[in-house]
């Protein structure tokens, strides 16, 4: 077909999850008694679930055959010599660890490498990678492009990192201080947008240059060498997995967490270069996560990750994945909803400021949104905004967040068209209703994090 309008999936559904249809009703009370936070409300009382695209992937039956073929030897299983040749060869890399899961990585590597008076700098901190970091002490700096800051420019890579105010903070601090460079790709936190391969390897020679330590946090590297073969000419002949692999050879780190790429539910990786930083790694890792042949995972998990993460560069399946997020988008942004542009690969962003013009950010706009679209559709999502990065000043008064966005994160291989279509109906509710919607206010918060467990009123 040479014009199909449909996004046909790249598979058939074998087993099939039912859903509880709800009404607005039912659910403004469910919403009532979670205290307007939606991490608070029971996943089966939810319809369409775009918390998050982390661990929430449907695995193949490819991928459920070798968990029955899943080894759970203490040591030397023959699922984590699968699982470790699959990660050499995709990274280059000669030192492999398994962790539990991706942030499980990120406090071994950078409680080693961080502690006072440290610095680490990237594209941007993903909240765990930034609260690992300065768990230790140290201090975290993102420098994103500054093509990055305005939200409406339809440029390439919008993930990049900034290589001159890198390059002055390495200079600055000295480069004994620095304690890495992370590329974060895509970068997450910055709408999932792509880092180029010019800009890695920029980057990889800056690094070089000042002999810091680069690693690549590449939880989404499938996704980002999508956009690199298709928007970096020289890369368009290449193969996905080429792509992967070209640009993890430049760094000296991979961190993954395979609970996104890797299509799997749970897992984490960390693959070395330097063998003396390896053994230290190992050394941190058998005492909280496990031995260095399991870490974190049983057999079974290290064999769904093997085969995740050949299926995650099929081009059917890629092609897919980000045309069926640009999908969203498109038809979000053609019914006027403010929408972050390009679109990510994982997710699509709703500036919450623009579409609740009326609602201070004092009183949570994406928040505001967040309920909407739970009471409208049974939709859940995740405010970035206020409610996850305010602070206080010492008077009390909100400090806010850059932006109010909303984030809806897509499950890989879990819903169909006709349900992403859904959801871009309910959206026409939420236009029409939009000047009445009401702004929240905090009734309880906790310390840290707040926005897991936060409740309001409206
Ligand atoms: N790095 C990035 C870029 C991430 O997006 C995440 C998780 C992690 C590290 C941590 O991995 O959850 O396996 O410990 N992101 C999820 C999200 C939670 O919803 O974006 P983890």
């Amino acid at each position: 077909m040479k014009k199909a309008r449909t996004l046909a999936e790249p598979f058939k559904i074998k087993m099939v999850e039912p859903l509880k249809i709800t009404t607005p009703e039912y659910r403004k009370e469910i919403l009532k008694k979670a205290g307007y936070n939606p991490f608070l409300i029971r996943s089966d009382d939810v319809y369409i679930d775009l918390l998050t695209d982390s661990g929430t992937s449907a695995m193949s039956d490819h991928q459920w055959g070798a968990m029955m073929m899943g080894d759970e030897s203490y040591a030397g299983a023959h699922s984590w010599e699968h699982l470790e040749s699959k990660v050499k060869a995709l990274t280059g890399m000669p030192y492999i660890l398994p962790t539990h899961q991706g942030r499980a990585a990120e406090r071994i590597l950078y409680g080693l490498l961080g502690g006072k008076n440290k610095v680490f700098i990237s594209n941007t901190h993903f909240d765990t990678t930034r609260a690992n970091i300065e768990f230790t002490g140290a201090t975290a700096y993102d420098f994103l492009c500054d093509e990055a800051l305005n939200p409406d420019t339809e440029l390439p890579f919008k993930g990049n990192i900034d290589l001159d105010k890198t390059e002055a903070l390495i200079k600055k601090a000295g480069a004994e201080n620095i304690s890495a460079v992370i590329l974060t790709v895509t970068n997450n936190s910055a709408g999932g947008q792509p880092v180029s391969m010019a800009n890695a390897i920029a980057l990889k020679q800056l690094c070089h240059k000042y002999g810091v330590l680069f690693v690549i946090d590449g939880c989404r590297i499938a996704e980002n060498s999508y956009f690199v073969k298709h928007r970096e000419n020289e890369y368009s002949d290449k193969s996905y997995y080429a792509i992967a692999r070209e640009m993890l050879e430049l760094a000296d780190a991979f961190i993954m967490s395979a609970k996104k790429d890797a299509l799997v539910n749970m897992g984490g990786l960390l693959a070395l270069k330097d063998k003396a930083l390896a053994e230290k790694c190992t050394n941190l890792l058998i005492i909280s996560e496990g031995f260095a042949t399991y870490g974190g995972l049983s057999g079974r998990d290290m064999e769904a990750i093997a085969v995740g993460l050949d299926e995650v560069f099929d081009p059917d399946y890629l092609h897919y994945r980000i045309k069926s997020t640009e999908y969203l988008g498109k038809h979000l942004y053609e019914k006027g909803i403010p929408v972050m542009r390009p679109f990510g690969g994982h997710a699509i962003y709703i500036d919450a400021k623009k579409l609740y013009p009326h609602i201070p950010v004092e009183q949570f706009p994406g928040q505001a949104l967040v309920c909407d679209l739970y009471i409208s559709g049974g939709i859940r999502c995740v405010e970035v905004g206020s409610v996850m990065f305010g602070k206080y000043d010492e008077q009390g008064k909100l400090i806010p967040a850059a932006n109010e966005l909303v984030r809806l994160a897509i499950p890989r291989r879990v819903y169909t068209q006709s349900h992403i279509d859904y959801v871009i109906d309910v959206f026409d509710d939420i236009l029409e209703e939009r000047t009445t919607s009401t702004g929240l206010r905090i009734t309880y918060e906790p310390p840290f994090l707040r926005h897991f467990t936060a409740r309001f009123e409206r």
